[in-house]
């Protein structure tokens, strides 16, 4: 589609989304400007209720973005004037669109990631009370996708409480790098206006000023430490939704999704998508894309603003939106799962993961190593072509293969004791993961 210079140089269709941090950014403006004497209480007056009427007509939907506005910023100011007139104007004195852009950024990206800490706590939430009622949900463990030893499904869901745990303490970090307030940037290189950062930056609630003006109108480092955790918290989803995705499979069999996150086929009425659960899959990987157009957009800029930044904001409000989304729908989808246990449990059985337990008991007993092997092959592929789990054979079939076999076998090889034989720190063992529990509802 052929654009106009005009048209092309606009950000008003990505940044308007800005448009309530604009206005907040303004608001304290205004009164910094009032108080240092540089407009009169009237002027200030004047704006701050002009303010009040432009952020009511944007949301009640009032206001079309139009491209002659260029950016939010350029909108937010046009509006105020045809509401207050030329003194509208004297907004701007102590302030470059660079400043607003700084700003307004910055004041995003904080809402932005409080949402998304707020969003994985309550993820975490859904996860323990998962673990908690399947403290004794029995399943087989994998690895290279094959059942290698069982687990529980408490002892699943706890390890992916662990991944969004630290998700969440990234985010925390990265709010110390959001959370800086600009000093008055200009051009780049100051003001000659006696401001007041200070007191902007108590109201609008920073943790301190940034000391350099040049940097903060140069960077955007706090935009890439929120999207590239961002992108491990994507990439954490997609593999817990490959998970639910075999799991809702009829050769699983685990689980069962909600009609509301999957759709059928008309042709084959049989089958039931995670469409919801493959969609957060794929979006990981718009975010990922996300993260290397901003890095890409800076890796060759010369200090200090250039046009090209203006850019980051398709990368930042699209990975923003794209997280909240995923992680929104992905609790609701995990909150109303049907759990199977009947089926997850005959997995593990049918699993013969307690070969290694069969092996240990024969090594305790006395067989040699080599001898050991022989049997317990011979033993799995008799109860598999019996169609049996080993706990479930007579003590006379395992005696065939050696009469070493007595039935203090049955409680080395029940599957219950299999998981509660792990002695180690963060095991699988009942006690464990009580633990590991326990410890998550002490430190909330
Ligand atoms: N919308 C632009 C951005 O987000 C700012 C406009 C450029 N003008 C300027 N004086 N820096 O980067």
């Amino acid at each position: 589609m052929k654009q106009t210079a005009k048209e092309f140089m606009s950000s008003i269709g990505v940044d308007h989304m800005l448009y309530n941090e604009e206005v907040i950014a303004s608001r304290a403006h205004a009164r910094m400007l009032k108080q240092n004497k540089l407009i009169s209480a009237e002027e200030c007056d004047m704006m701050l209720e002009g303010l009040d009427k432009v952020l009511a007509d944007i949301e009640s939907g009032n206001v079309e973005f139009k491209i002659e506005y260029s950016d939010i910023h350029g909108c937010v100011e046009q509006l105020l004037e045809d509401k207050i007139g030329p003194v509208a104007r004297k907004l701007n004195w102590a302030r470059s669109v660079n400043d607003q852009v700084i700003l307004d950024s910055r004041l995003f990206l904080r809402k932005q990631n409080e949402s998304i800490m707020g969003s994985l706590r309550e993820l975490m939430d859904t996860l323990e009370n998962i673990a908690k009622d399947h403290v004794n949900t029995i399943m087989p463990g994998y690895s290279h996708l094959q059942r290698a030893q069982p687990v529980t499904l408490a002892y699943h869901m706890l390890a992916y409480y662990q991944m969004f745990k630290r998700d969440l303490k990234r985010f925390e970090n990265c709010m110390e790098c959001i959370n800086l307030m600009p000093p008055d940037v200009g051009a780049l290189a100051g003001t000659i206006f006696e401001t007041d950062r200070k007191k902007m930056m108590k109201e609008l609630g920073f943790d301190s000023i940034l000391p350099n003006a040049m940097d903060a109108t140069a960077d955007r480092d706090f935009s890439m430490e929120f999207i590239n955790d961002c992108s491990i918290t994507m990439m954490h989803l997609s593999r817990f939704c490959e998970d639910l995705i075999l799991w809702s499979s009829v050769e699983f069999g685990f689980i069962e999704i909600d009609d509301e996150f999957t759709t059928g086929s008309r042709v084959l009425p049989q089958k039931k998508n995670l469409d919801v659960a493959e969609l957060i899959r794929g979006k990981t990987g718009r975010v990922y894309g996300d993260m290397i157009n901003l890095l890409t957009i800076f890796k060759g800029l010369p200090m200090s603003y250039n046009r090209d930044m203006q850019e980051d904001k398709v990368a930042v409000l699209d990975a923003a939106h794209t997280v909240e989304a995923c992680l929104t729908l992905f609790v609701e989808m995990i909150k109303t799962m049907k759990i199977n246990r009947g089926q997850m449990q005959r997995a593990a059985k049918y699993g013969y993961m307690n070969a290694t337990e069969l092996a240990e008991y024969l090594l305790e007993k006395g067989i040699e190593q080599e001898k050991v092997g022989e049997i317990i092959s011979k033993v799995v592929m008799y109860a598999i072509n019996n169609g049996k789990p080993i706990e479930e054979l007579w003590l006379d079939d395992l005696k065939q293969f050696t009469q070493v076999f007595d039935s203090d076998v049955y409680d080395k090889v029940a599957i219950r004791n299999v998981i509660e034989s792990k002695k180690s720190h963060g095991s699988t063992s009942f006690e464990e993961v009580e633990k590991q529990l326990k410890d998550i509802a002490k430190n909330k």
